[in-house]
């Protein structure tokens, strides 16, 4: 690689960085997306894809991170959430895939919780950056 080359990449990664921490503070410094692809896998593709416009049992999760809570066209979102006025972020996220019963009391997300705030933080930074 030539240092041309060299700098353009480097220049890159940084500006992804810097967008990264814009939309996520707290993970961006120690989510690893490939943990949170996996943990995505085992815990949370039954029911959503990453897909936009594509339900399952549960919404599309689609560019989620700063976006309000239950607004994706065609899913039949329980009242409670409805009427939360979440707005997604590293901090309602993390809450919310803690304990999605105290969360959003009412709430029809059938999912017992993540414990580790590490694995949290790795399934969020995936949700923030998918591609991998
Ligand atoms: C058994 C199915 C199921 C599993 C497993 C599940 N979810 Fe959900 N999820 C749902 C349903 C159903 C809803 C809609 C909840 C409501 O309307 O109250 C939902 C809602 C959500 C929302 C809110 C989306 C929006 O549009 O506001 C997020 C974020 C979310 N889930 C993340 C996750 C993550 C991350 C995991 C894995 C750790 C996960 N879910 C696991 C079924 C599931």
């Amino acid at each position: 690689m030539n240092s041309i080359r060299l700098k353009t990449a480097i220049g890159q990664l940084a500006a992804a960085v810097v967008l990264l921490g814009a939309a996520y503070p707290v993970a961006a410094q120690q989510g690893d997306i490939g943990k949170g692809s996996a943990l995505f896998a085992t815990h949370c593709s039954e029911c959503h894809s990453m897909k936009e416009g594509k339900n399952k049992k549960g919404p599309s999760l689609f560019a989620t991170l700063g976006s309000k809570a239950a607004q994706r066209e065609g899913f039949a979102y329980s009242d409670a959430l409805r009427n939360s006025q979440l707005v997604w972020n590293a901090e309602t996220l993390s809450r919310y895939i803690a304990n999605p019963k105290t969360a959003v009391p009412g709430g029809k997300m059938k999912y017992d919780g993540l414990d580790s705030a590490s694995e949290r933080n790795d399934l969020i930074a995936y949700l923030v950056n998918p591609v991998r």
